[in-house]
């Protein structure tokens, strides 16, 4: 019971004493939790703003209740509305997975043929979106022109920004899954010098995506059916993970209620980051730079003194503390591609990275395991994509994810506009006195 001094039998919850004052206060826990709202009684002058907690980077801080996804970190489990992440690879296709995650239960069989024909109905874009994608220059790196080109569509729909009307959040939803292919294409396309491709409405979802990338001539594209279903499982692999920098960048946007073009812009921006889903692009770029499984164990002393190289791309996650259940699915599916595409080195390199540092005292103490990205990056290689296109690859997953967790944020009642407290460390406040030479002091 906030404000009390003396501890309460109101259910669970915690007392603190302040060795300040030597008041004791009763603080609610629920879900294992407190809110941190409730420290602000603690106070040591009743004009004091009350104490808060202090968490950089969110290491211990629940930022919502969210119902879509689950993770044991040290379990290694994920689970989408309870589904295991295995049963949905295996059995589920991406739009299924889409519905899902956004309405808590999977589709049933005429839902899906009306979202899948509306999602079809969709892929197109307007010209005026090619015409802005072929602004670009030659090396555009593609995130940058997703990011842009995601942004742009809110002035295409502006009526998106209503935000709380349903059918725009299902037109929203819709055209957002519906063209991030085709605009990944066309980045993809712009970036080789090739002709933009439309899309291709008798195709399913993945093999529609491959049917911009590749298709030339031919009336017709038909991607190898390995590969199509190898990027529907990704795009499964990388559809949410509850809330992660980018998924937290598109909620605390969204949180302003602007439209949700703009806020999934912000989450792409956020998970071009290394550190984020730039990271299967590094995994690749490090992999090159080892070069050869002789090179490895030098390679591995120089993470680990922080010479070089400052971390081993594709290893530790903030959550998973064991084996990234998503990196075991991502392992066998890449034995799946290299058959198709042929074996290799980039995997040889890999198979041997993981099992030296596995192995090695550093990473076994630290629990540093393989993350989704250490094997994604190697089909989308096999594949043929470039290495600075693999993020883009993983931001039209995600958009099923970003979207999901947005109209969530916005149906949520107890979310207001996301704003973070500080501790503040800068100066006390003193007189402006100018250190310039006088020629720029401004006369009023
Ligand atoms: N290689 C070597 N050392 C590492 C690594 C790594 N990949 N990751 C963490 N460590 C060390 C880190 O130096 C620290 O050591 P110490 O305790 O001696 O200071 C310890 O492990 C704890 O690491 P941390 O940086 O406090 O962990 P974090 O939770 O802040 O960072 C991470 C998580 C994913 C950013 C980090 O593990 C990392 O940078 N990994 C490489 C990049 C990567 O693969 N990112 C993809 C993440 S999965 C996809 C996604 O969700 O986007």
């Amino acid at each position: 019971m906030p404000g009390t001094t003396e501890a309460t039998p109101l259910g669970d919850h915690l007392e603190i004493k302040d060795s300040r004052t030597g008041k004791i206060y009763t603080v609610s826990i629920t879900d294992d939790t407190i809110r941190t709202a409730d420290l602000r009684q603690i106070k040591v002058k009743d004009n004091d703003f009350g104490m808060m907690g202090y968490d950089p980077a969110f290491m211990n801080t629940a930022s919502c209740r969210s119902s879509i996804t689950y993770i044991d970190g040290d379990q290694g489990i994920l689970r989408y509305r309870g589904y295991p992440i295995d049963q949905l690879a295996e059995k589920a296709s991406f739009l299924e997975v889409a519905w899902l995650l956004r309405h808590g239960e999977l589709p049933t069989q005429a839902e899906h043929d009306q979202f899948t024909h509306d999602i079809t109905f969709h892929t197109y874009v307007h010209e005026n979106i090619k015409q802005f994608m072929e602004g670009f220059r030659y090396d555009a790196h593609p995130m940058a022109m997703m990011t842009a080109g995601v942004a742009a569509l809110s002035s295409f729909y502006p009526t998106a920004k209503n935000v709380h009307d349903p059918r725009e959040r299902d037109f929203a939803f819709i055209r957002l899954l519906a063209k991030m292919p085709t605009i990944a294409a066309f980045a993809y396309r712009h970036v080789k010098g090739m002709p933009y491709v439309y899309p291709d409405n008798s195709l399913p979802y993945a093999e529609n995506f491959l049917s911009m990338i590749a298709r030339m001539s031919e009336p017709r594209y038909e991607a190898h059916p390995i590969y199509a279903r190898a990027i529907d499982i990704l795009f499964i692999l990388h559809a949410d993970h509850e809330q992660n920098c980018s998924t937290s960048a598109v909620r605390a946007v969204g949180s302003s209620h602007v439209d949700p073009y703009s806020a999934v812009a912000a989450g792409i921006a956020a998970l071009y980051g290394p550190l984020h889903g730039g990271a299967n692009e590094a995994v690749l770029r490090m992999l090159n730079e080892i070069g050869d499984a002789k090179n490895i164990p030098a390679f591995i002393e120089a993470v680990k003194s922080g010479k070089g190289e400052s971390k081993l791309m594709g290893f530790g996650h903030r959550v998973y503390k064991s084996y990234d259940p998503r990196a075991k699915i991502v392992k066998g599916l890449c034995d799946e591609v290299l058959k198709v595409s042929g074996s290799s080195k980039d995997m040889e390199i890999a198979l041997e990275l993981e099992r030296i540092a596995l192995s090695d005292e550093y990473f076994i103490k630290r629990k540093l395991y393989p993350n989704v990205d250490f094997y994604t990056g190697l089909i989308y290689r096999a594949m043929k994509f470039p290495t600075d296109y693999f993020t883009v690859l993983f931001a039209i997953a995600r958009t099923a994810g970003w979207m999901a967790q947005w109209e969530e944020m916005l149906l949520d009642k107890e979310q207001k506009i996301a704003r973070p407290r500080q501790i503040f460390t800068g100066s006390p406040e003193r007189n402006y006195t100018s250190r310039l030479n006088g020629i720029h002091t401004i006369t009023k």
